[in-house]
């Protein structure tokens, strides 16, 4: 619970409409903000109430489960600031289902969703100054699940602890520009019957080599393949994948081994909506040499076109720009999220 003289500060800090930063350079960087929220709960037992507590470094012992065995959730979700001053999150149920997914396949008791997204709510809220001005980004939340008791073998921390932190974002991407992808032909990110559908942390750094190999090359970053037929397309370090071939959306299937991405799984409600037809099955790498284009969804990326992708050598490129369906998709669904664009799904919830 934050002191009296925190809560006074809090009061005046949420009094300043903004925090005193350049909006104009944001990016994808974790800029330190007032408060985090913290609750904590042993192993069989549930989450009941949580605190905010000013941001700032935690305490693990070295013996953690997340830091030794890897036990650790993550998830990322955006607050949206509206041109009438009115602070709203994208779907935050379906990151909470997301991490009880996740949790249950990491052995980890989660918040409820009405847990999760109150949470949510309350980090946000007294972070707001830190909410980007309409039209200059949004504020990322990420909620953490992590193992934080002791446990030295492989077994399940006797403790846990859900914590959520926020920081404000622009692109994803330097420079707003369509990427250029490289299909890793030798390194994986997930096998069958592995975590790769559920949004653990261990999902995330065996993916650095091949990012890092293909950044030194001048790539944006890496198309996997899938582990088992180094066949058919899987996802990139942090986002899904689409491609396009006239009316046609076609995006992997999630059988376990790709995130099921919650702007995925909105950009195919959009697309629907459009009119396209989607599909979601198994895409063979071949399929990428004729599509018309290629673009990537995700909460941080948003969507993403690729101008290129190489494969065996071979550069193919995309259409890009204004005339795109993946520049149509993108407008509607920032526009849903800001509030430009009238949300008759249902997507957007009021933090204020
Ligand atoms: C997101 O898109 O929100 C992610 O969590 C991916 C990445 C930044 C880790």
């Amino acid at each position: 619970m934050a002191s009296p003289s925190e809560q006074t500060t809090c009061e005046t800090m949420n009094s300043e409409k903004y925090a005193d930063i350049n909006w104009d350079e944001l990016g994808f960087n974790p800029i330190p903000t007032d408060y985090m929220f913290v609750i904590k709960c042993s192993k069989g037992e549930n989450f009941l109430q949580g605190n905010l507590t000013r941001f700032g470094n935690i305490e693990l012992s070295p013996s953690a489960a997340i830091l030794n065995n890897g036990q650790g959730i993550l998830e990322g979700l955006k607050a949206y600031r509206r041109e009438d001053n009115r602070i709203t999150l994208f779907r935050p149920e379906q990151n909470a289902m997301r991490m009880k997914m996740g949790a249950e396949r990491m052995c980890m008791p989660s918040p409820s969703t009405e847990q999760f997204v109150d949470a949510v709510k309350q980090t946000v809220l007294a972070n707001k100054r830190w909410v980007p001005p309409p039209g200059k980004g949004s504020l990322y939340v990420r909620p953490l699940l992590m193992g934080s008791g002791s446990a030295m073998g492989v077994v399940p921390a006797p403790e846990y602890t859900f914590l959520i932190y926020t920081f404000p974002v622009g692109n994803y991407f330097k420079g707003d520009t369509a990427m250029n992808v490289i299909v890793e032909e030798k390194l994986c990110r997930a096998i069958p019957g592995g975590p790769g559908g559920v949004k653990t942390i261990t999902n995330y750094a065996p993916v650095l080599q091949a990012v890092t190999q293909a950044k030194t090359k001048g790539f944006s970053d890496v198309l996997f393949l899938d582990a088992k037929t180094g066949k058919n397309i899987e996802e990139l370090s942090s986002c899904n994948i689409f491609i396009v071939k006239g009316n046609v959306i076609s995006t992997p299937a999630t059988l376990g081994t790709i995130l099921p991405g919650v702007t995925r799984k909105s950009i195919i409600e959009v697309a629907l909506d459009f009119g396209y037809q989607v599909e979601e099955r198994v895409i063979p790498v071949e399929d990428l040499m004729d599509a018309d284009e290629v673009f990537c969804t995700g909460t941080a990326v948003v969507v993403n076109a690729v101008g290129s992708i190489t494969y065996q050598g071979k550069r193919v490129e995309y259409k890009t720009g204004v005339e795109s369906v993946a520049q149509k998709l993108y407008a509607t669904l920032t526009g849903i999220q800001t509030g430009r664009i009238d949300d008759k799904m249902g997507w957007t919830v009021q933090v204020d």
